[in-house]
């Protein structure tokens, strides 16, 4: 049987030029879907895959980040002395236990492959997982989860993965697909961020990924990729050239692109809707504004 999966390592030294004035000082994983911060969804999924190691992956003025995970004593105090239960319990559960969490700084931006090689001595010669908190997957069964479970049958490497469509190719990973095992494809071949006419099929990574220690060891290597940096598409592909297993897993549940304005979006409609303090007032508004197709001015 595979061995279990305990340490996840969220890469988060990204500098959020996307979403700039926001992030000329707001880590992008700080901003708010509704009223969590992007990476609380990464960490609640972790957390109900079983993952009991947070490894994040920082750069400079990332500190905001840090500071989120604190015990907040004067808020939680307050919050007591007025009986806001609920608002006590809120924060309770994005209070992480001590020494839970690790945090180790990407010193130059080198890529996504450099990022998770940098957590290498956190993860010694164990499986693990990387979380891409840009990737915010809905579903009624977390995505890691289902991941965790699919491995467990399978062992090997395992990334999440979904259609998109074939223009879409350059800006993921994308799968070279042999055998179709269920939910499972077995990788022959990855390739990062493929023009859509060398594309191997349009089967993308997403944001998830359950790895072996080899992936590290060919990290090692440093070497180069797509756009010059070190990939973590290309170290898992070098794995399967050497005979381990990849395998693509076609997750349930609704994927958002949070890295993008539009999918930031469409996330925070669909979450707001998903509320129930929320849904009525939304759903309204967003009727009048189709309706009368006004926007703000
Ligand atoms: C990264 C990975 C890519 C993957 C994508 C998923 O790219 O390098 O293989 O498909 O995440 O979101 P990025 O979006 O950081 O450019």
């Amino acid at each position: 049987m595979a061995r279990k999966v305990t340490k996840a390592i969220f890469p988060v030294a990204g500098l959020g030029t996307r979403f700039l004035p926001a992030t000329k000082s707001v880590p992008k994983e700080i901003m708010t879907l509704v009223d969590r911060p992007l990476v609380q969804y990464a960490i609640d999924e972790a957390r109900a895959a079983g993952i009991t190691e947070f490894i994040f992956v920082t750069s400079r003025g990332k500190s905001a980040l840090e500071d989120y995970f604190d015990h907040n004593q004067i808020l939680e105090q307050t919050l007591k002395e007025k009986g806001k239960d609920d608002l006590l319990e809120t924060l309770n559960a994005t209070n992480m236990e001590s020494g839970a969490i690790a945090y180790i700084r990407q010193h130059k931006a080198l890529g996504l492959g450099h990022a998770v090689w940098c957590a290498r001595r956190l993860i010694g010669d164990e499986p693990f997982a990387v979380m891409l908190p840009d990737d915010v997957i809905a579903g009624e069964k977390p995505c890691l989860q289902q991941m965790i479970e699919a491995y467990e049958e399978t062992g090997g490497n395992m990334v999440a993965t979904m259609e998109v469509p074939p223009e879409k190719t350059s800006s993921y990973g994308v799968l070279d697909v042999g055998d179709n095992i269920g939910t499972s494809v077995r990788a022959r071949g990855m390739v990062e961020k493929p023009k859509p006419e060398e594309a191997p099929s349009n089967l993308a990574v997403i944001g998830r990924y359950i790895l072996r220690p080899s992936v590290l060891y060919n990290l090692n290597q440093n070497k180069l990729g797509s756009g010059g940096e070190i990939q973590l598409t290309d170290a898992i592909a070098e794995d399967i050239r050497n005979g381990v297993p990849v395998f693509g897993y076609k997750f349930d549940g609704q994927r958002f692109d949070c890295g993008s304005k539009a999918g930031f979006l469409q996330a925070t409609v669909a979450f707001a809707l998903a509320r129930d303090d929320l849904r009525e007032d939304l759903q309204k508004y967003l009727h009048d504004v189709v309706a009368t197709g006004q926007a703000a001015q």
